[in-house]
C-alpha cells in the first residue's frame, strides 16, 4: 500500500477529489493500492475538515511559531515523517518548501501546478496566463525541486483559454485536468508502472 501525505493550504478541492477517487477505485474492480495517512497545512484556514470528515489525521505547521523558514521547514519534515509516507504530494499548499525538506523528501515529492510548465511558474499561474493573452495554459504535476516550479515534469495537459474566461473560470477548468492527472499518477506509482527515481535521475 502506497502511503501518502498530502500537504495543502487551501480549500483542498482537487484533495477531495483525490480521496473520492482512491475510494471509488476502491469499490471498484481496479482499486489502487494508495492510501492517504495524514493530511498537513501551513494554515488553520486550510480546509483540514477533509481529514476530520474521514478519519484521517491532519496537522498544521504554520510558520509563524518558528523563529525561520529553516526551523519551519524542519518541524514540517518531522511532522510529515511520523506519518511514515513514501510519497508527499503538495496540493495547493502556497509555500516554497525549505531545501532540507525538499532534500529529504525528493523526489518522492511531487506538486501540482496550474499551467504547464515551464510556461507560469510560480503562485499566481492562471492570472498570469490570462494578462500574458496566451490562448492556452495548462496543468502540470511534477517533482519538486529546488527551484520554484522547476523539477522534472511527470504529466502535462494542454488547456484552452476562451475569450471570456476569468481567473475563477479558468481555473476551475485546469483543476479538473489537474485532479485525473493527480490521481493517475498515483496509480501509476501505486502500481509500480512510474518510476520518480528515474524520472529524476
Ligand atoms: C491548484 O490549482 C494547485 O495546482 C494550485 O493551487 C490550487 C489548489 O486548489 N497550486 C499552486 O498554484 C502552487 N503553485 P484546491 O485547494 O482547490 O485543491
Amino acid at each position: 500500500m502506497l502511503k501518502v501525505v498530502v500537504l495543502i493550504s487551501g480549500t483542498g478541492s482537487n484533495l477531495r477529489a483525490l480521496l473520492d477517487g482512491l475510494d471509488e477505485a476502491r469499490a471498484s474492480d481496479a482499486p489502487i493500492a494508495a492510501e492517504i495517512v495524514a493530511i498537513g497545512a501551513d494554515t488553520e484556514r486550510a480546509n483540514l475538515a477533509l481529514g476530520d470528515e474521514r478519519g484521517i489525521p491532519t496537522f498544521v505547521v504554520a510558520p509563524g511559531a518558528y523563529p525561520d523558514r529553516a526551523a519551519w521547514g524542519d518541524a514540517l519534515l518531522a511532522k510529515v515523517r511520523e506519518f511514515g509516507p513514501d510519497l508527499t504530494i503538495l496540493s495547493g499548499f502556497m509555500r516554497l518548501v525549505p531545501p532540507r525538506v525538499v532534500d529529504a523528501l525528493a523526489p518522492e515529492l511531487l506538486n501540482t501546478h496550474p499551467a504547464y510548465l515551464p510556461e507560469f511558474p510560480g503562485a499566481h499561474a492562471v492570472r498570469d496566463a490570462l494578462e500574458a493573452g496566451a490562448n492556452e495554459t495548462g496543468a502540470t504535476i511534477m517533482i519538486v525541486d529546488n527551484g520554484v516550479d522547476t523539477g522534472p515534469i511527470i504529466d502535462q495537459r494542454r488547456i484552452a483559454i476562451t475569450p471570456d474566461d476569468t481567473e475563477a473560470t479558468l481555473h476551475e477548468r485546469i483543476k479538473v485536468v489537474e485532479r485525473q492527472l493527480l490521481l493517475d499518477t498515483v496509480r501509476h506509482l501505486a502500481a509500480g508502472t512510474l518510476n520518480l527515481k528515474e524520472i529524476a535521475s
